[in-house]
């Protein structure tokens, strides 16, 4: 149960009430991509995760009398038209807790955001989780997975830490996250976010993912072996089976990659960088185990054992197309915290 307000209880309604989460990013060993119903964030199929430690979104949320409008400042910018959804989230969280204040919302992610670096899995989840908490709501961390699944589908798997597996459900009431295992279970395992361009990505997950599913002839057998994918992964991860687990997450990135491609009109994520990465790590496999995985976006997510970390990430930097590497172990899942981002 994670106790909204937590150790910053909401003062009196009127008098302002105010909360600060954190949440981590999460990259996806297999891939959600596609909804089966837009509006309430369904997906047409299950998918898992690993909760990245290095990649964090911190959000402090305030409802209070004193603001005529919502308002939003993430990372040092007023929020973008584009991303109407936080306020749209919002205002899911205050009917929820029947409250009418508008709110105040900061928000500092330490990774670059809309790179296909899952900033709105850690965004919606930390939002979700401080939102929740300023507006006095008591929700279980499945209830926080279930709101927070309705602002980016993605989040919902950065409620809990660890390995996650979303389940897709067969309503909005049964379509969550649940841990797999927790951070300890595999210490060894390495994600490396390897940044390649830090501008924002052309076609984002979301209208990405929608003209998939309208298009794409290949989406058909992207979900007919999707099963096999989760249970493959689910039981590499069980077994901490790291080259079961590295070739089917990269595998099955490469599958959600064609159906991209395929759709019309095709979407291409990969630059010229991102190829030389994928390469690169196919070719170092001889002498060292790593394997790739992309989202959408230009960045490439490599994945090693703590034991070659520091060779992969040498190597990372030293390709041409390589700006900067992220090292994530497994993390935790989100929290309320103390420290406010504006007072
Ligand atoms: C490729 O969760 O960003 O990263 O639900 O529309 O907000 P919305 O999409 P989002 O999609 C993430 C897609 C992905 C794969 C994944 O994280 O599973």
């Amino acid at each position: 149960m994670v106790e909204a307000g937590g150790s910053n209880p909401p003062g009196p309604i009127g008098d302002g009430m105010k909360a600060t989460a954190k949440a981590n990013a999460n990259i996806a060993l297999v891939k959600y991509w596609g909804k089966r119903d837009e509006a309430l964030i369904l997906p047409h199929n299950s998918s898992i995760s690993m909760t990245c430690d290095a990649m964090e979104t911190v959000t402090t949320v305030e409802f209070s009398e004193n603001y005529d409008t919502d308002t939003a400042i993430i990372n040092d910018e007023e929020l973008h038209s584009d991303q109407k959804r936080v306020y749209d989230h919002i205002s899911l969280i205050r009917k929820m807790a029947g409250i009418k204040e508008k709110a105040k919302i900061v928000s500092e992610s330490n990774f670059p955001v809309a790179a296909g670096l899952a900033s709105s899995a850690s965004g919606f989840a930390a939002l979700t989780v401080a939102a929740a908490a300023a507006a006095g709501l008591k929700l279980s961390e499945k209830e926080l997975s279930i709101v927070a699944r309705q602002g980016s589908g993605s989040a919902c798997r950065s409620i809990f830490g660890g390995f996650v597996e979303w389940k897709k459900g067969t309503k909005s009431s049964d379509s969550y996250a649940e841990q797999i295992a927790g951070k300890d279970h595999w210490k060894d395992f390495r994600m490396i976010a390897t940044i390649v361009k830090e501008a924002r990505k052309a076609v984002s997950s979301r209208s990405g993912m929608s003209q998939t599913v309208k298009t794409s002839p290949y989406y058909g057998g992207w979900l007919s072996s999707i099963e096999e994918d989760l249970k493959g992964m689910r039981e590499a991860i069980r077994s901490k089976n790291f080259t079961a687990a590295g070739s089917l997450a990269e595998y099955n990135a490469l599958k959600m990659h064609c159906t991209m491609m395929t759709s019309k009109p095709p979407i291409i994520y990969w630059t010229p960088a991102t190829v030389e990465i994928m390469n690169a790590v196919r070719e170092w496999r001889q002498d060292l185990e790593s394997y790739f995985t992309m989202d959408a976006g230009p960045n490439v997510k490599v994945m090693c054992l703590k034991k070659d970390e520091k060779e992969l990430r040498q190597r990372l930097s030293e390709l041409d197309g390589v700006v900067k590497t992220i090292s994530c172990a497994p993390g935790d899942g989100s929290s309320v915290s103390k420290n406010h981002l504006f007072d």
